[in-house]
């Protein structure tokens, strides 16, 4: 009878670890520039860092290494922002991928787990790269139904290119086990 009682005993404490809800904790931050980079900063390449600047609304560019300056696109325009820089950072680099995306096919579940980097015209936009113009460069991504969706980055010759072919940064969230009244949004 001791061991039947038990058996159960450990079976509703089972029960009761796996039925508790879940709660997804994304692990990153920004970080203020201070006149270097953040050492936790997440780079793309050896020499470029993703940036997040504030230009009339907040906006995702490329930091390159040395140069003190984030490079973005906004209105169809280049621009080139030396105040406000944020990088962005995290201590578990392997929790950032980059998803290969088209953007018709960016529907608000797929969101979910991509990384927000701004807010413009009203909307969030969210982190992506190309390889353009012999160079990485990183912009942000309008989803659907936005005129410009899809991944906006400067150009050469400064202006704006805009591809529905990209690949968007996302970030593999941990599931924290928080008590429930320890989270406060999200509830009413
Ligand atoms: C999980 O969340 C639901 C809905 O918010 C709630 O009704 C339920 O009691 C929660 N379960 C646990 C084990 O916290
Ligand atoms: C990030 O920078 C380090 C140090 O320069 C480099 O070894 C690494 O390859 C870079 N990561 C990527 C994805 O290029």
């Amino acid at each position: 009878m001791k061991q039947i009682f038990t058996c159960v005993f450990l079976l509703a404490t089972l029960v009761s670890i796996v039925c508790q809800n879940c709660t997804t904790r994304y692990g990153y931050y920004w970080r203020d520039y201070r006149g270097s980079i953040p050492v936790d900063a997440f780079n793309v390449t050896s020499n470029l860092y993703i940036a997040q600047v504030l230009y009339d609304s907040v906006l995702i560019g490329g930091y390159y290494a040395g140069t003190g300056a984030v490079i973005t696109e906004y209105e169809g325009h280049r621009v080139v922002v030396r105040d406000t820089i944020k990088f962005l950072c995290n201590t578990q680099r392997d929790r950032f991928k980059w998803v290969r995306q088209n953007a018709y096919s960016l529907k608000p579940d797929f969101l979910e787990s991509m990384v927000i980097g701004g807010f413009e015209d009203n909307v969030l936009t969210y982190i992506g790269r190309i390889f353009h113009e012999n160079q990485w460069k990183i912009g942000k991504v309008f989803p659907p139904p936005h005129p410009l969706q899809g991944l906006n980055v400067w150009t050469e010759n400064e202006g704006r290119y805009i591809t529905p072919d990209f690949e968007i940064l996302q970030h593999t969230g941990e599931c924290s086990f928080i008590d429930n009244k320890f989270v406060f949004d999200e509830q009413n």
